[in-house]
């Protein structure tokens, strides 16, 4: 029969496996490049992430908190553009622009909100105990994903049509595509906790 103290060896071995592994697996591109897989966009992925292996090494956490920085910077940068062609412009368009701006400062507002759940995982300071854990996490994918909604909006105030706003619906399109990332990457890690 197997001892206790056996079984116990075996758990713990098992359960470091992932974490240790050789030297093929423990490679931060390998996981972000297999991480991002289950991504929407995963040649976006990899490559707005591969400056952050150093700091995410293997972790699906920290992974996806460097992904949400990374699409809090494209949401500031479609919003700089936004604002700064709504100076010049009215009507219709003037209008769509102002909208859009807000829309992308609640979306931007959501996303800080997502990686302030993310950070405090694991913190001392907010013990809670697995349950408050999970309620974090699951704070994180709602704040994100209403990101994305926001961003939808501000789109849809388009309506497609104004060709003057192109290169503000682009920047736009390329935040929604890194905030879809986010939130895929911050699914993995809830779905593997
Ligand atoms: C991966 O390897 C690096 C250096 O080779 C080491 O510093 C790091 O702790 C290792 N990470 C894991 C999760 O094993
Ligand atoms: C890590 O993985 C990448 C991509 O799969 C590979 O090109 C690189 O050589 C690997 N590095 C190490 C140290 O194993
Ligand atoms: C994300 O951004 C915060 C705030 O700027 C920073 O403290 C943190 O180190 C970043 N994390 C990663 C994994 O990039």
């Amino acid at each position: 029969m197997l001892s206790y103290t056996k079984f116990l060896i075996i758990l713990a071995v098992a359960a470091a496996a992932p974490i240790s592994g050789d030297s093929a697996t423990n490679n931060s591109s390998e996981f972000i490049r297999r991480s991002c897989a289950a991504t929407l966009y995963p040649d976006l992925c990899c490559s707005s992430l591969a400056p952050y292996g150093r700091a995410v090494q293997q972790s699906p956490a920290k992974l996806a908190v460097a992904a949400a920085n990374a699409s809090l910077s494209t949401i500031k940068a479609a919003s700089s553009r936004a604002a700064a062609l709504r100076r010049s412009s009215g009507g219709r368009l003037g209008a769509a622009l102002r909208d859009c701006v807000d829309s992308l400062g609640t979306a931007a507002e959501q996303t800080r909100r997502s990686v302030a759940e993310m950070e405090k995982l694991g913190s001392p300071v907010v013990a809670g105990g697995p349950a408050a854990e999970a309620w974090r996490v699951s704070n994180a994918q709602t704040w994100m994903s209403a990101a994305l909604t926001n961003e939808e909006t501000c789109l849809d105030g388009f309506d497609g049509g104004l060709p003057a706003a192109k290169a503000v619906l682009d920047g736009v399109r390329r935040a929604k595509m890194y905030t879809s990332n986010a939130l895929a990457l911050l699914n993995v890690f809830a779905h593997g906790r």
